[in-house]
Formats: structure tokens, C-alpha cells, sequence
């Protein structure tokens, strides 16, 4: 997609639509006023009989408007001014973004800037891109298509193109998980991730079954046994900061599919199992923006890439696997095979030199019980750098809140046969059990867990967004990059 920045007045652009925006209490903005001027007050009008109030998210469509050169003038409401967010400025370029997109419309101009921060500008580019972004990939009629062309009124063009690489690296995530499991594979995933690095300047390193046999991962094997399909690990390194400066670490679970092994799913659960590998298409998404924006830090990503089948071969309950670190885990249930996947990443990303972690997984079931589909659990052992990734996650207004990490749910993950099991004691805290199994990995460096089994996926569609993946947290990362001072 191209976007340019243009000065033509919203009245003249030769434009498919022109969007505007308009306050709480029919507010308009500056270009709202001078389309209200040129069609001799139609957005007066439209205020003043209750047509039209201004509430974030509205959309107000004007077709043909006379004294207007584009065919249609979108008004989307923007809510209270002084609490317009990131979220809100996202919101409101993907809502009219998502609405035009269901026709082919070639140039679509925003008109919403009026002295909004470089901040907003940048959320409300990557708004507009990901409005369009339909998850209808296998589709001969797609429901949502990319404008070619957008342009944006009053903006820089710097701001503009750093909204766009966050844009893009939010598509790339949401593209990963929509591609079914028969596409996206460990190797197939290792490849696009191969193409990312080159195209973003990203050293890589790919660990095949060999390797990681040689490198004794002996816990993200066993889950990867019951597939014909071989796993990865990937490393992706970016150095953009002080050579030597210990590197920020993300690591993300890519299931490319989760069956559930023999503790098979039931056919609901096991529907969207695709979206597995979202905290892995996060850190791929991410580390991409960190390097076209050439940030000055040093970030290392690490994703475990694993398909939980079953074969004959396959992992089973009541067996020991020996992790990388060398601690033992008794299986006793095969469907929670994340944490077992992350437990020899985090074991990389602490051996690679890590100063921080954070890792991304679609976790548990729990966690959405606990806090619903659309808010990520944080769970830590170092509660500043807790702190610092929730800022971040609060300035991009991307949902998180924290559960709490007490000793004693560490207890419920204790085993009668090896060092460790993988699951707690029951239901009950089952979110919280995954993150104590996952601490014992990190040897004691600052980690934050981003449980994202609730906001990676939408199984329907919002105003802004197409259902399906969300790119949720690759825009926090990046913000927790662009944060990081060592
Ligand atoms: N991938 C699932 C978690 C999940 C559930 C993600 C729903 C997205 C939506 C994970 O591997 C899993 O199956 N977890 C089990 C753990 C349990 C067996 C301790 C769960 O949550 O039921
Ligand atoms: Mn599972
Ligand atoms: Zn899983």
C-alpha cells in the first residue's frame, strides 16, 4: 500500500472517500468544517437532527456530496477529545478503513489529523491498514479490499512511514496466524521468517531437528514427536545498539497446531488451533519494525516451532523428558504443550545473553476465563520490569493486567517422579501454574509472560478489525524497544 502525505484541502483531493472526523457533542475537526462549508452544511445539518453526535466509532457516510471531488466524505466519531488514546486514534482510521474497504476503492484520503501527536498519527496509520486487513485469504471473493492509495492530510512524512512499518509488521503478524496449519508449519513459518530477516537486515539462525537434538531440547522435541512435520527454532538478532550491550529478549510460542496430542481437544476447541503460533508471529512482527526502524538497541527474538500431533511416536502421559537445562518434567497432560516449547527457549534466550525477557504464548484457557477474550495476563518475577512492560502496553492501548505470581502456586506444579509436571493440581489458577512452570526456566532474569490465548485471536469480527488474528502486543513490543535503555 502506498501512503503519502498531501496539503490538497479535503474538499478538492481526487479521492474514493475522504475521511473526517468529528468530537463528542458534534465537534468537528478543521477538515470536517471545511466539507461542512462546501456542501452547504450537510454535517450541521446531520448534528443538529441527532444524526450525528460524535461517539467514538460512529460512521456517518455522505455520498456524492456536491462541492466535494471525491465521491464520498466518511465522518467518524472520535469520542471525547481529551481522551483520545492511541487505541482511539487506531479505532478510528480502521473503522471507516474496514467500512470502505468492502468495495474496491483505489485512494481513500484522511483527513483526522488536527494537532494530534506524532503518537496518535502513527496509531491511527497502522488503524487504517489494519481495517482493511481481511482474514479471507483463501477466498476468490475477498469481503475486505486494500485501498491502493491512502493519503494523509497534515502529517510528516517520517511519522507516516513509521506508521506504516508498525502497520506492516501488525499485518505480518495477523497474515501468520491466518494462514491455516497446512500452511504455516515449523519449516514453512522458519522460511517466511528466513524472507523477514533478509528483507528487514535481521541476522538469523534456524536450529533444525538435528540441532536441536544436539543441543539437548529434549522438552520442545517431545512435543514436536507426535508430528511428521519437524521443528524449528529461530533466532532472530537485531544489533542496532552498543556492541557487547546485553540484547532485550522475546520469545514466542509457535504451535503451528495444537491438536492436543493424546489429550486430544474436542472438535470446538481444536477449531481455531491455528492461532497457536501467535506469540511467535508477535516476535516476528515485532523484531521486523525494530529493524526497518533501525531503533538503537540490541533485541534478540526466539521462536519454538512445533506441531502437537499424534503418531505413533507421540509424547504420553506419565513420560519424563529431561528440558535443556536439564531439569526433569513429568507429562501429564499433553495439551499443555507451551509451556514445554518455551521451556527450552527460555533456556536459549537466558544462554544467548538475555538482560531482559519478555515471551508471548497463547497459554492457557484459563487465562481467558480469568480476564475474557480481549485482555492479555501479565505474570512476572521482577515487578519494575513488569511495570515498564505495562506502561508500554497502556500507551499503545493494548489490554493487559497482571496476575499474581505467590510462591504457593508454585507448589501445584511439585512431582512425585521428576523435578517438575506440567500442569497444576486442578483448574483452578491454571494460568497462573503455566507461568510458575515457565519461571523455572529463566533462572532468575527479569521476565514477563504475555498470556495472549484471549486477544490473538477474534473468533468475530469488531468494527476495526476483521475477525480472526489480531497482531495483538507487536505494537507494545516495539514500544518496549523503543523504551529500552539497557
Ligand atoms: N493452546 C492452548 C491454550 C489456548 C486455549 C489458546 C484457547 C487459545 C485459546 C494450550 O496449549 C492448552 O491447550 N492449554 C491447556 C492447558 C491445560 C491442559 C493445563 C488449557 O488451557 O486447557
Ligand atoms: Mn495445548
Ligand atoms: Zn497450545
Amino acid at each position: 500500500m502506498k501512503i503519502s502525505a498531501t496539503n490538497d484541502p479535503a474538499t478538492s483531493i481526487q479521492a474514493d472517500a475522504v475521511v473526517v472526523g468529528c468530537y463528542a457533542e458534534g465537534q468537528l475537526q478543521p477538515a470536517a468544517m471545511t466539507i461542512d462549508q462546501a456542501t452547504g452544511g450537510a454535517i450541521t445539518r446531520l448534528i443538529e437532527a441527532k444524526e450525528l453526535v460524535g461517539k467514538a466509532g460512529e460512521l456517518t457516510k455522505i455520498l456524492v456530496p456536491s462541492g466535494v471531488a471525491a465521491m464520498q466524505v466518511v465522518v467518524v466519531g472520535l469520542g471525547e477529545r481529551e481522551e483520545l488514546d492511541r487505541r482511539g486514534a487506531f479505532q478510528a482510521a480502521a473503522a471507516p478503513a474496514k467500512l470502505l474497504a468492502s468495495k474496491p476503492r483505489s485512494h481513500v484520503a484522511f483527513y483526522l489529523n488536527d494537532k494530534w501527536n506524532a503518537d496518535l498519527v502513527e496509531a491511527a496509520v497502522c488503524g487504517a491498514m489494519a481495517g482493511c486487513q481481511g482474514q479471507d485469504l483463501y477466498r476468490a471473493e475477498k469481503k475486505l479490499l486494500p485501498f491502493e492509495q491512502i493519503s494523509w492530510a497534515a502529517a510528516e512524512v517520517q511519522v507516516l512511514a513509521s506508521g506504516q512499518i508498525l502497520g506492516e509488521s501488525v499485518a505480518l503478524a495477523r497474515r501468520l496466524v491466518n494462514e491455516p496449519a497446512n500452511m504455516i508449519y515449523p519449516e514453512s513459518f522458519a522460511d517466511t521468517a528466513a524472507d523477514v530477516a533478509k528483507k528487514s537486515g535481521l541476522e538469523i539462525e534456524i536450529w533444525d531437528e538435528e540441532r536441536l537434538k544436539a543441543e539437548r531440547c529434549g522438552s520442545l522435541l517431545a512435543v514436536a514427536r507426535g508430528s511428521k512435520r519437524p521443528p524449528r527454532l529461530v533466532i532472530l538478532r537485531y544489533n542496532g545498539g552498543n556492541k557487547g550491550d546485553a540484547p532485550l529478549a522475546f520469545v514466542g510460542k509457535g504451535v503451528t497446531f495444537d491438536s492436543g496430542g493424546l489429550s486430544l481437544k474436542p472438535n470446538d476447541s481444536m477449531k481455531t488451533m491455528k492461532c497457536d503460533m501467535a506469540g511467535a508471529a508477535t516476535v516476528v512482527g515485532a523484531m521486523e519494525a525494530i529493524a526497518k526502524l533501525q531503533l538503537p538497541v540490541n533485541v534478540i527474538g526466539l521462536v519454538g516451532l512445533v506441531e502437537n500431533m499424534i503418531n505413533g511416536d507421540a509424547f504420553k502421559l506419565g513420560d519424563v523428558l529431561t528440558a535443556r537445562s536439564g531439569k526433569t518434567i513429568e507429562v501429564l497432560n499433553t495439551d499443555a504443550e507451551g509451556r514445554l516449547v518455551l521451556a527450552d527457549v527460555l533456556d536459549v534466550a537466558v544462554e544467548q545473553g538475555a538482560a531482559k525477557i519478555i515471551d508471548l504464548a497463547t497459554l492457557t484457557g484459563a487465562c481467558l476465563v480469568a480476564l475474557g477474550t480481549d485482555t492479555a495476563g501479565l505474570m512476572t518475577n521482577d515487578q519494575a520490569w513488569c511495570d515498564e512492560l505495562s506502561s508500554a502496553a497502556r500507551l499503545c492501548g493494548e489490554a493487559a493486567w497482571q496476575l499474581p505470581m505467590f510462591p504457593k502456586f508454585g507448589e501445584q506444579i511439585a512431582s512425585k517422579v521428576a523435578d517438575i509436571k506440567n500442569v497444576g493440581d486442578g483448574r483452578w489458577g491454571g494460568a497462573i501454574t503455566a507461568a510458575k512452570f515457565l519461571e523455572e526456566f529463566v533462572q532468575g532474569k527479569p521476565w514477563v509472560h504475555i498470556d495472549i490465548a484471549g486477544p490473538a485471536f477474534l473468533d468475530n469480527s469488531k468494527p476495526w478489525l476483521d475477525a480472526g488474528g489480531t497482531g495483538a502486543f507487536v505494537r507494545t513490543l516495539i514500544e518496549v524497544a523503543r523504551g529500552w535503555r539497557g
